[in-house]
């Protein structure tokens, strides 16, 4: 367990209040009492494969399956020989229902414009782009990626991939031209979606120029479309660039769907692993639909007159599971931000709220915390009295975020869900049903019906009530990743590895003597900045990609808004000299290397790094300098110890 982590769970062992589910709110809830959810769990855990089989009837199948699940550790297959659509569970079978003309979409641009699709526009629009990519050459099984603003045409692309069975890869539009381009050429993508640009606080972010970065070095892409958004110039390349509109009202909008294998990749999604290079999250079909839909009802307790407001970048597994599939599958009205919480000014969301009549929102701490700072009264100057439930997720909540969540936001009476799960678990595994579950502020509660984890030690004993250990899960579910996208061998060794027979999740917890889970954070070198995964690895790649540098070192330091920030320790090439400028130069250049998300806070320079005989960095100690705090633990294997008494002195330059 890393040292950062003590603080916490002291702090966490005080916390008692416990709040049970408002009565009127259970009484209308999908899973209405404790009974109730345990009666659930407890059939999923001694009969997976039936309790699997009757959930999976929620979809609409082409092909009835003949095996719910083909497990062969690590790998699983789930309703073995059932075919599917994702799409035409997201869209048709709402459009063709009393749904057809329920919206599906709000959406609101930054800058103020409102547009709303509804299931029937939707179904039009998907098919419609769908046949734009087949017109491009997409066939099934070719990768598309997208690198978009949030508009209502990132979700139209993601759908129309679905359709035509194009596994899709999202990269976030906060990424660089360096980072989609390692995207792409990892997958091998056909096509790139993309737009002129998109708006966040007022100003333009240049997309295409980046996608243009991109293309030059990615010869897999056969053609890029561009959707129009900010109407800036740019730069079209003939015989490759194509504008969305334009291609768009050429194509017919009718496209029948086809029907996949359960196990038809449906997307991949790059995310920071312990090692440098990002790591390719492969979902499939039928399953992680599954998993997305089911978990969107339970723990959302989503009913057919709800609002959803997920505030999350499609970029990120949330906004796929939770803006998209997961709501979408369910026939719900999903609303969509494009941009910052604080444009024009720290009320937005509230104003979101209220002029939609929101009634369930899903946010990340990060955002809380930030909330807090702006103060009460821009949540105050508005009426959020359509709000029932309140969901959050990317990194444990601390109870005084939770509290002001509760009182400010919640006005006391809505239930709080806070969700654990992860990319590689493609939905939602610990978290309360808010009918039944009574939550507690800074835990995740209790698994999910299906889902059965278990805090253990390195050899995979389990730990005592309310020890700490490693967060393990013991049994396949349905929306589990089923690879690293081309790297069968590096899916073995990170998640079936580390624990015998168990998924290892790369996260500390301990369970209470009620049973809750609390997540203590990574126990690897992942860090976690905003909700955000990041490889200490992937930032120090870039610094020492940067001719000046000779060595860095990358550590997460305890924040009081983003969980963690970046700190970084770098050594120079000989003759270099440190500097201020320098210093802005490496974080810019970190910036174009990964993206904004990944600047270091702070740099350090330094003569050499703390090592281990064996030469391995000495993260534990950094981790102490970066927060300013007196090295406890043992430093008996620091080759030189002089080392850390020079980086305390030579703190900044
Ligand atoms: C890591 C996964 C899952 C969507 C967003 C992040 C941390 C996530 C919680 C929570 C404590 C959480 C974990 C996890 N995390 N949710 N409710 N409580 N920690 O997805 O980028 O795949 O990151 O985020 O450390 O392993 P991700």
């Amino acid at each position: 367990m890393s040292a950062e982590n003590g603080g916490s769970i002291v702090s966490i062992l005080t916390e008692n209040r416990v709040f049970p589910p408002p009565p009127e709110f259970a009484a209308k809830s999908h899973v209405s009492s404790l009974e109730q959810y345990e009666s659930l769990w407890n059939r999923a855990k001694d009969d997976p494969e039936g309790f699997w089989g009757e959930m999976a009837q929620t979809l609409q199948w082409s092909k009835p399956w003949e095996k719910v699940l083909d497990w062969n550790p690590p790998f699983a297959k789930w309703f073995v020989g059932g075919e599917l659509n994702a799409s035409v569970n997201c869209v048709d079978r709402h459009a063709a229902g009393p749904n057809k003309d329920k919206a599906a979409i709000i959406w609101e641009g930054e800058p103020g414009e409102k547009r709303v699709l509804t299931y029937q526009d939707l179904l039009v629009e998907v098919s419609r782009f769908a046949n734009v990519l087949k017109g491009l050459g997409v066939v099934k099984g070719d990768v598309v990626a997208i690198y978009m603003p949030m508009i209502p045409e990132l979700v139209i692309a993601v759908l129309a991939c679905a359709r035509i069975g194009a596994p899709h890869t999202v990269v976030f539009g906060g990424f660089s031209a360096e980072a989609l381009a390692g995207r792409i050429q990892d997958c091998q993508a056909k096509v790139l979606v993309t737009a002129d640009g998109g708006f966040r606080r007022g100003k333009v972010v240049p997309l295409k120029e980046n996608a243009d970065g991109a293309a030059a070095v990615c010869p897999s892409l056969k053609a890029v479309v561009v959707a129009k958004r900010t109407g800036h110039d740019i730069a079209m390349t003939a015989g490759r660039d194509h504008w969305w509109h334009d291609l768009a009202a050429k194509a017919s909008s009718d496209c029948p769907a086809e029907s996949l294998d359960s196990e038809h990749p449906l997307y991949i999604l790059y995310t920071s692993g312990s090692t440098g290079k990002p790591k390719g999250i492969l979902h499939t079909t039928g399953g992680y639909l599954l998993g997305a839909a089911l978990t969107t009802k339970w723990v959302f307790d989503l009913k057919d007159d709800d609002v959803y407001f997920c505030t999350a970048d499609i970029g990120w597994v949330t906004g796929h599971s939770y803006l998209v599939y997961g709501p979408l599958a369910n026939g719900a009205t999903s609303v969509m931000y494009e941009g910052a919480p604080n444009w024009p000014d720290e009320g937005r969301f509230w104003k979101i709220i209220q002029e939609y009549k929101v009634s369930i929102l899903y946010t990340a701490p990060t955002a809380i915390r930030a909330f807090m700072k702006w103060g009460e009264q821009f949540p105050k100057s508005y009426d959020l009295s359509s709000l029932r439930l309140l969901g959050s997720v990317g990194e444990p909540i601390n109870p005084e975020a939770w509290m002001w969540y509760h009182r400010v936001i919640g006005g006391e009476r809505c239930p709080i869900v806070d969700t654990w799960w992860q990319t590689e678990t493609g939905s939602i595994m610990i978290a309360p049903m808010p009918g039944a579950t009574p939550t507690i502020p800074g835990s995740a509660t209790r698994p999910l019906p299906g889902i059965v984890p278990e805090v253990v030690t390195r050899d995979g004993k389990p730990v005592g009530v309310n020890e700490g250990g490693f967060l393990v899960i013991k049994q396949p579910w349905p929306s589990m990743l089923r690879t690293l996208y081309g790297d069968d061998e590096r899916y073995k060794s990170t998640y079936w590895s580390e624990v015998p027979g168990c998924y290892f999740t790369g996260d500390g917890a301990r369970r209470d003597e009620h049973g809750n889970f609390w997540i203590m954070g990574r126990v690897d070198d992942v860090l976690n900045v905003a909700g955000h995964r990041l490889s200490t690895m992937e930032v120090e790649s870039a610094l020492v990609s940067h001719p000046k540098v000779a060595e860095a070192a990358v550590v997460g330091k305890p924040d009081e808004l983003r969980g963690q920030a970046i700190s970084a320790f770098v050594t120079l090439e000989t003759g270099q000299e440190a500097s201020e400028a320098l210093r802005q130069e490496l974080r810019a250049h970190v910036v174009k290397e990964i993206g904004a998300l990944a600047r270091p806070d702070d740099i350090r320079f330094t003569e050499s790094l703390p090592k281990t005989r064996s030469g391995k960095i000495m993260r534990r100690l950094l981790r102490d300098v970066a927060a300013g705090r007196e090295s406890s633990g043992d430093t008996s294997t620091l080759e030189d110890l002089s080392v850390l008494a020079k980086l305390k002195e030579e703190d900044e330059v």
